[in-house]
């Protein structure tokens, strides 16, 4: 196990972020109004609205540039014309390669905040490299239903998970200077009927599930930017929601960076000028290929100038826009220019993306530890499965990166194989639209492959490969997955194989929870190995053969039907085409399985690991009313280093509303050697006591008897105590 041999250095600490916006000072503010009060109104306007794909305007005569965004989320996009035409013909010689890190579920599953750092640090470094001011990321928006096309770039069900993760993903963009973008603010939870739908939700789902991660993202991790979403929100346009931006966001939290709007997401100038939107991007807007559209837009000159004109919206309004701009610019040096170089296709960004996948990969059943294979007992394996050797990077909609490379499970599996194992691949399904290839052909070939191997690895899940010619709408922006079955007839190879060869072990790849109930129960060994990255198939073949001990943990639960999980069986999916009610309302995920009593396939915070470890001395002490530390031990029993996620979960006795089971309200992240102790101390404040009381609009702790649940996994409790506040 080279488990420690990692060098942490690579890695950072956590920085302590300096970069909340009040450092900017009067002074800069006063440079602000200056300029402001040397622009024409339509300079003004020019700077709030798109001036390309992913620019927003300038002012040439004042020496303001565009500001240039890129996505994100997990890496910096391809270069791309302002008519989208790099999916046609990329530009020769064009610098548009980047790391292509794991995607955002993966990331989460490491429930490894430092990480989340050095991944951010990954993108804002990049970014400098290439010239872009704001990354598009990351993705917080909660992962409410299995079917959601976008799962993966999210990162959980839970808004606690998310915030954590995504506040330091913030911290490491924006301490190399470049602007973070949160998004997509808010309730944008499917993809179906993305652009129109309206969501009806209680106000407490609202604060208590699905805005958590962008106050965190605000409050605590800085964000220079938020992204307004497609749907409606209560009738209104999230991105120019009155409720959402200005009462919320700008109010309530205090915001003073800019909100933009997802690509073309503004439909009415009046909101989109008075609810709280400050640029206006898109590229794609009824205007075809006509160069001069940018000032046909909703927030441009032609329907601007008017309303301002006749006195509708005072210029101030305008004004307001300009000013989070700038101040976002002189944040980040856009405008004085002396920003940081950035760095582009080093070993240490190579070394981050490896290091998060193989602490994201899940190692979900491991009966008679039949991982990890020991690589001098085996002399053969069957790999089998065309994921096995599929390229990922280039799939998912907006989210795609062009990966300077991208090493494939099967590639790193031979790598580590060398030449001491044989390894025979073959495809055993075809990833098709509509099926052309005979199944059971393919499955007799696999069968045939794996009953003459010591081993077979069978490669299965979903697939997020989403370009013109090969649109399958699995994982993808823009479609949801049509169920939650396994497909290109998976399940009936995956139950071969396993009849063939019993020392068969399952890896699924892609965004998140997927049918398995027809062959689980005779799978010993399965892995869920997400989207990992351009390092993924080294991270996995080392947690497949024991050089990484596995310590991702699910940031999601995996129901066992589709018709289990709360979305569904409670609320409503996908809504009637105008509207979608949540009537799951706070029993969201692992809520929802533990209030209702329904056993997953696999829980929320669910991973093993190749040790075990002991949960031991949990003591309480208030230190403030409603302020709470917690002590415990936790000592690695097993012969090999390893890395625990120890979760805390709080349970209410009693309250005036009803609430969840258990909630999770603080984690660590521990790693320890062989035989290692460790003392842990989490400290609990107001925050994890409170539930959103939406008859008074407020937060409340009641006192009484509170319960800590603190475990390895939401299904999986190792120590209880109770106290009172
Ligand atoms: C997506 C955003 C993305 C934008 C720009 C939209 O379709 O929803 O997440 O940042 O496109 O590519």
């Amino acid at each position: 196990m080279n488990f420690f041999k990692i060098s942490w250095a690579i890695l950072l600490c956590i920085a302590i972020s300096t970069s909340s916006f009040a450092q900017i000072n009067t002074s800069t503010e006063k440079k602000i109004d200056s300029l402001i009060s040397l622009m024409t109104l339509q300079e003004k306007i020019g700077m709030i609205h798109a001036s390309g794909a992913f620019t927003s305007g300038g002012v040439k005569r004042l020496g303001i540039p565009e500001l240039v965004m890129s996505d994100g989320p997990s890496g910096v996009r391809r270069e791309i014309g302002n008519f989208w035409e790099y999916y046609r013909k990329p530009r020769p010689g064009y610098l548009d390669s980047s790391t292509y890190l794991p995607v955002g579920m993966c990331l989460a599953a490491t429930w490894n905040p430092i990480l989340g750092y050095a991944y951010g640090k990954v993108l804002g470094s990049e970014a400098n490299f290439r010239g872009k001011d704001v990354i598009l990321g990351p993705s917080v928006n909660i992962i409410r239903t299995p079917l959601n096309g976008r799962n993966f770039e999210y990162q959980s069900e839970d808004p606690y998970l998310s915030g954590k993760i995504s506040v330091e993903y913030i911290k490491g963009v924006q301490d190399q200077g470049v602007s973070a973008s949160v998004k997509h603010f808010a309730a944008n939870n499917q993809e179906v009927d993305r652009r129109t739908i309206n969501v009806e939700m209680s106000e407490r789902a609202l604060r208590e599930i699905y805005l958590p991660a962008f106050k965190a993202a605000v409050v605590e991790g800085n964000v220079n930017t938020v992204m307004g979403a497609y749907n409606k929100l209560r009738g209104q346009h999230a991105s120019h929601n009155e409720y959402l931006n200005n009462k919320i966001l700008k109010g309530e939290w205090g915001f003073k960076g800019l909100v933009m709007s997802d690509w073309e997401a503004a439909n009415n100038t009046l909101e989109a000028l008075l609810y709280g939107l400050d640029i206006e991007m898109g590229v794609e807007i009824d205007l075809g290929t006509d160069p001069t559209k940018y000032n046909k837009y909703v927030l441009a000159d032609t329907s601007v100038v008017p309303l301002v004109k006749s006195g509708k919206v005072p210029e101030s309004v305008i004004d307001d826009k300009v000013r989070r701009i700038l101040r976002v610019m002189y944040k980040t040096r856009v405008i004085e220019g002396n920003r940081p170089q950035g760095a582009y296709n080093t070993l240490e960004h190579q070394q981050i993306a490896l290091k998060v996948a193989e602490e994201g990969i899940v190692l979900l059943k491991n009966t008679n530890n039949i991982l990890p294979l020991n690589k001098s007992k085996i002399k053969s394996i069957a790999v089998i499965g065309a994921n096995a050797d599929r390229k990922n990077a280039l799939g998912g909609g907006s989210s795609q990166v062009k990966a300077f490379y991208e090493i494939t499970p099967l590639q790193g599996i031979k790598t580590i194989a060398k030449d001491k194992i044989a390894i025979n691949f073959t495809e055993g399904y075809r990833i098709e639209r509509t099926p052309t290839a005979n199944t059971d052909s393919l499955i007799k070939e696999a069968v045939k492959l794996a009953s003459s191997a010591d081993v077979a690895i069978v490669f299965g899940g979903w697939t997020n490969k989403n370009t013109d010619t090969d649109r399958l709408f699995l994982d993808a922006e823009t479609n949801d997955k049509p169920n939650m079955d396994m497909p290109f007839g998976q399940d009936k190879l995956i139950a071969a194989v396993l009849k063939a060869n019993p020392k068969t072990i399952i890896v699924l790849l892609g965004g998140g929870a997927i049918d398995i109930t027809q062959w689980e129960e005779k799978a010993s060994g399965i892995i869920e190995s997400w989207y990992s990255g351009m390092e993924g198939g080294n991270a996995l073949a080392k947690i497949i053969f024991g050089e990484v001990n596995p310590s991702g943990k699910l940031p999601v639960t995996f129901p066992r039907k589709l018709e289990d999980s709360p979305a569904h069986k409670l609320g409503e999916y996908p809504g009637n085409g105008n509207t979608v009610h949540y009537k799951d309302d706070i029993y969201v995920g692992y809520r929802y399985f533990d209030t209702y009593k329904v056993k997953p396939q696999f829980a929320f915070g669910h991973g093993l690991s190749y040790t075990t470890f002991r949960y031991n001395n949990i003591k309480t002490r208030k230190i403030a009313p409603d302020k709470v530390e917690v002590t415990m031990s936790i000592t690695n029993t097993g012969k090999i280093a390893g890395a625990e996620v120890v979760q805390l979960y709080i349970k209410d006795e009693k309250s005036s509303l009803p609430r969840p089971y258990k909630e999770l309200k603080s984690f660590q992240k521990v790693f320890l050697k062989d035989g290692e102790s460790k003392h842990l101390t989490f400290l609990l404040n107001s925050d994890a006591f409170s539930y959103y009381d939406d008859r008074n609009g407020k937060w409340v702790v009641e006192p009484g008897i509170f319960e800590l649940l603190i475990g390895s996994a939401s299904d999986d409790i190792r120590l209880k105590h109770k106290f009172s506040l």
